[in-house]
């Protein structure tokens, strides 16, 4: 648990929940808890996916189960799924029934998200529909959970976060991004970039990103090399990022439409268009 809350990360949960209650009031230190607990329960989210995505490296640091074992990693997940409900409870008293709904809510459709991603891998004929569904579910729903009354501005900022980070997960430099790049090429993640590759490639393409996908023995470095240059020759890239800024201008209009003075709105504004230019 400590060589995992030890290694950082960018802590955007607990930093969305505390600039989203800083719209409406100045007492941010009375929910350092519950913002606490969103970022050990998404610590909890990552041990358990380097499991099942088997990554070696997060945080440019080797993950749990590399370091001890998968035991380890289970139970140190668990524990760290308990850890986080003790800092929730500890939530106003007020908001406590419906802060824990939220949360019980948030958890149940994560472990969907994340059953749909693994049943994906497996499935050649995902689309994009599914796919922003699965992301909705695995990732989205959190950071929306952490924002509370602006879930919608979550949500969107919190599809187009998932869809950076299955671009860095291509294109991104290792050094900077802390995990191993191709990763989610190497399990034929059904990534939004895969499946608009899918769909652009001539018949020739098709064949030979299918074949990728069928491989059954292969040199990973290979196969990452040659879908790369397959989403190069498709302009996979742009096709993502376009998708990304159309989720970005959705989450900046629900802003808008929070009743909110516009001058208190900047920090957050400032803070996700950082997150949308991440490179980690
Ligand atoms: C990684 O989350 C998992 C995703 C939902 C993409 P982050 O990119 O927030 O990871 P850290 O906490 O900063 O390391
Ligand atoms: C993140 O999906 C979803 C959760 C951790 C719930 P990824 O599998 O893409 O996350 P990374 O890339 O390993 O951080
Ligand atoms: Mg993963
Ligand atoms: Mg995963
Ligand atoms: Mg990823």
């Amino acid at each position: 648990v400590e060589h995992t809350l030890s290694l950082g990360g960018k802590r955007i949960r607990p930093v969305l929940m505390l600039m989203a209650y800083n719209l409406y009031r100045e007492d941010v230190a009375s929910i350092y808890e519950p913002a606490a607990a969103i970022e050990v329960y998404h610590n909890h989210t990552l041990l358990h996916d380097d499991l099942m995505d088997r990554s070696d490296m997060r945080r440019g640091k080797p993950t749990v189960h590399k370091v001890w074992n998968d035991n380890t990693a289970v139970l140190s997940g668990d524990a760290m799924l308990i850890l986080a409900f003790r800092y929730m409870t500890a939530c106003p008293a007020e908001h406590l029934k419906e802060v824990m709904d939220l949360f019980s809510l948030t958890m149940l459709e994560i472990c969907e998200g994340q059953q749909l991603d693994m049943e994906f891998e497996s499935r050649g004929d995902v689309t994009e529909d599914e796919y922003i569904e699965m992301i909705r579910l695995k990732t989205a729903v959190l950071l929306a959970g952490s924002l509370k009354n602006l879930y919608k501005f979550g949500m969107q900022i919190g599809v187009a976060f998932q869809l950076q980070d299955d671009l860095l997960d291509v294109y991104g430099d290792p050094e900077v991004f802390g995990k191993k790049i191709g990763g989610d090429i190497l399990c034929n993640k059904k990534t939004y970039m895969l499946i608009k590759a899918l769909d652009r490639a001539d018949a020739k393409q098709r064949e030979e990103l299918n074949r990728w996908l069928d491989a059954e023995t292969c040199q990973p470095a290979e196969k990452i090399k040659a879908v790369t240059e397959l989403y190069n020759q498709l302009d996979i890239r742009s096709v993502c990022e376009n998708k990304m800024r159309g989720y970005y201008t959705l989450a900046m209009e629900s802003l808008a439409a929070v009743g909110v003075a516009e001058e208190r709105k900047k920090e957050l504004k400032n803070l996700v268009k950082l997150l949308m230019y991440r490179e980690m």
